[in-house]
């Protein structure tokens, strides 16, 4: 995660763009940078390594004068954080900034160096830079240049572009990471999020997804990602909202939906290192993979089915057995356990009474004691011996979404460091799975764009009073948790069970009232799962099926509705298809009518047993 800022000003902006990469340093600090155009028109950027101060510094010395520029506070993924590496990235044509991954980065740059284009940085974003100034060599406008990149770059971003000699003129563009645009008088400005524009305006226009925008200092023209020219509203955003910001969205669950490319991309970046293909994990663990003979997981609610997925990853990647228990079950069942193994924890609060009670139950028979945690600062992360945290920001809507899938996210890289350490996975395995892991935000992002189909999908499930979610192996668990976020939101009933177990039991409530939701990607097993859904289709339950293309046309079976998502590999398809299973949850909700973001009973934390 790294912020960015553009400024089309009356007076000298450099320190005006330093004063909100300051108010953005908590999304990176690994280095900063400015670009301005000076009165010339040369383009020129000062740039240093570390905290904004050495940029500060250096500007005192050398300072700038230009009325129109973009700065960069960055949080490195691709490269050190050295100067060179340090944004903005520019040709002499063109100089961007950039917060989020180019997941093609490695097949363009090829292409591009093929092409003649000489590097300056090991950075993905430099691709950005080339490919626009390959586009204006051509003879096209900065429009024009922006707008055919955008077309070839894939993954999750947000990017802001400055041109010698065009000093009325940024354009920006979003896909999977935020940018706003501030409205000025006779100023315009670009930014991460409205608390970076805040000292300068408090109108702001949010970028939806796939947007790109043209900023001068007369106004903004929005396109959308079909480059058509589309009207997005201007809100003011009180002082209040500041704090925090719910964007362009109704409720603080759709934000937390629609941020997830941006919060996974920055989760696994602790977790992989992109430029060599391997796992790196933020701390050295004290325990040894390679001599466990056994992994206990304990957690509540939605973290306990993140801890369910797990298991699978764990046992097929890592060959790791797992036990796995809910913290207000494991604590009083008072387990056996041996000392010297390991006992992991998922929390997104890191303060939910039981497991903590089951961290220190552990602690107090030896065991080495891990947690996933989201909030950094929480009883958990201070007890535990070792922190693996998800980087999901504050969570505030009470049905966890974003929080979720970093934890997802986390396990995975988890297992695969397991699996590796185990000799279990190869180097070669190790680097599939890290290039399917640093491709999930692209994913993510493509499944967020089926929400206006799932929304409609919605208003028949709002009809329903019961509903069942079924999925076999590692889409189990996202069976229970669909059942969990449409029944906590939406006070629709809904349960969740292993698509094997509908023979012994659950068949006998289908009907033709009751709609079944399938998570069924076409992996090893999709068969077995096309089965259960024929005895479905054979009693008139109504299939509301959550597959691949693969799946969609191999599965035979009529159905109310198919989601399709892409094809991808099993290991990512957990927090792939969190997605649509989520975004049903929510548009059901909001047909309900019911408080979304704090449904009744329940509690954020529940920090009593
Ligand atoms: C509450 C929340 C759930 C959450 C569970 C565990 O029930 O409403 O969203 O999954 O607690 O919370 P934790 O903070 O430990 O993840």
């Amino acid at each position: 995660m790294c912020g960015i800022i553009g400024i089309l000003g009356r007076e000298p902006v450099a320190a005006h763009l330093v004063e909100s990469l300051k108010r953005l340093e908590y999304r990176g600090y690994d280095s900063a940078g400015v670009a301005t155009l000076e009165p010339d028109g040369v383009l020129t950027r000062r740039r240093a390594e570390g905290k904004l101060r050495n940029l500060e510094a250096r500007l005192v010395k050398e300072p700038l004068a230009g009325v129109i520029g973009i700065g960069h506070t960055r949080w490195a993924t691709h490269g050190a954080p050295t100067e060179d590496n340090a944004h903005p990235h520019a040709t002499d044509r063109v100089a961007v900034v950039h917060n989020g991954i180019i997941e093609n980065y490695r097949e363009l740059k090829d292409e591009l160096i093929a092409a003649g284009h000489i590097f300056a940085s090991e950075t993905d974003t430099e691709v950005v830079a080339q490919l626009v100034d390959h586009q204006l060599a051509a003879g096209r406008t900065p429009q024009q240049a922006v707008a055919a990149t955008l077309k070839r770059l894939s993954g999750a971003f947000a990017l802001a572009f400055l041109f010698p000699g065009e000093d009325d003129l940024i354009i920006g563009a979003r896909r999977g990471s935020p940018l706003a645009v501030g409205w000025g008088d006779g100023e315009m400005y670009l930014g991460s999020d409205a608390i970076a524009l805040a000292p300068f305006t408090d109108r702001i226009t949010y970028l939806e997804e796939g947007d790109w925008v043209v900023v001068r200092r007369c106004g903004a023209e929005v396109h959308d990602e079909h480059d058509a020219i589309v009207a997005r509203p201007v809100a003011i955003v009180t002082a209040s909202a500041f704090q925090v910001d719910r964007g362009n969205h109704r409720h603080f669950m759709a934000k937390e939906i629609h941020e997830q490319p941006e919060v996974i991309g920055h989760t696994l970046v602790h977790y992989l290192d992109l430029a060599a293909d391997r796992i790196r994990l933020p701390e050295v663990p004290p325990f040894d993979w390679a001599k466990l003979d056994r992994l206990t997981i304990v957690a509540c609610g939605t973290a306990f089915y993140a801890g369910l997925t797990a298991k699978y990853w764990f046992e097929r990647l890592a060959r790791l057995p797992v036990e796995i228990d809910i913290a207000s079950e494991f604590r009083y069942r008072e387990p056996p356990l041996t000392a010297g193994g390991l006992a992991l924890f998922v929390s997104q609060s890191g303060e939910t009474a039981d497991t903590l009670a089951s961290l220190r139950y552990c602690k107090a028979h030896g065991l080495h004691t891990a947690a996933v945690v989201n909030v950094s600062t929480s009883t958990i992360a201070r007890e535990a011996e070792v922190v693996f945290p998800t980087l999901a920001g504050p969570e505030i809507g009470v049905a966890s979404t974003k929080a979720y899938t970093c934890q997802l996210a986390v396990l995975a890289a988890l297992a695969v460091a397991a699996g590796r350490a185990r000799g279990v996975l190869s180097a070669e395995d190790e680097r599939t799975l890290v290039r399917a892991l640093g491709d999930l935000p692209g994913l993510v992002s493509k499944a967020l764009r089926l929400e206006p189909k799932v929304e409609r999908l919605a208003r028949q499930i709002a009809k329903a009073k019961d509903v069942i979610y079924l999925g076999r192996g590692s889409s189990y668990p996202l069976a229970l948790e669909g059942a969990l976020k449409l029944k906590e939101i939406s006070y629709i009933h809904a349960e969740g069970y292993a698509a094997g177990e509908l023979k012994h039991g659950p068949i006998a409530l289908i009907d033709e009232t009751m709609p079944v939701i399938v998570i069924a990607p076409h992996d090893r097993i999709f068969e077995k799962t096309v089965s259960n859904m024929q005895e479905v289709a054979a009693r008139g339950g109504k299939i509301i099926l959550i597959t691949d293309e693969r799946g969609a046309a191999e599965a035979a079976v009529p159905t109310l509705e198919t989601i399709v998502l892409p094809d991808m590999p099993a290991t990512v398809m957990p927090l792939v298809y969190a997605v649509p299973v989520q975004m049903l949850a929510y548009h059901t909700a909001v047909f309900m009518g019911t408080d979304v973001d704090q449904p009744r009973n329940l509690a954020k934390s529940v920090t009593v047993e």
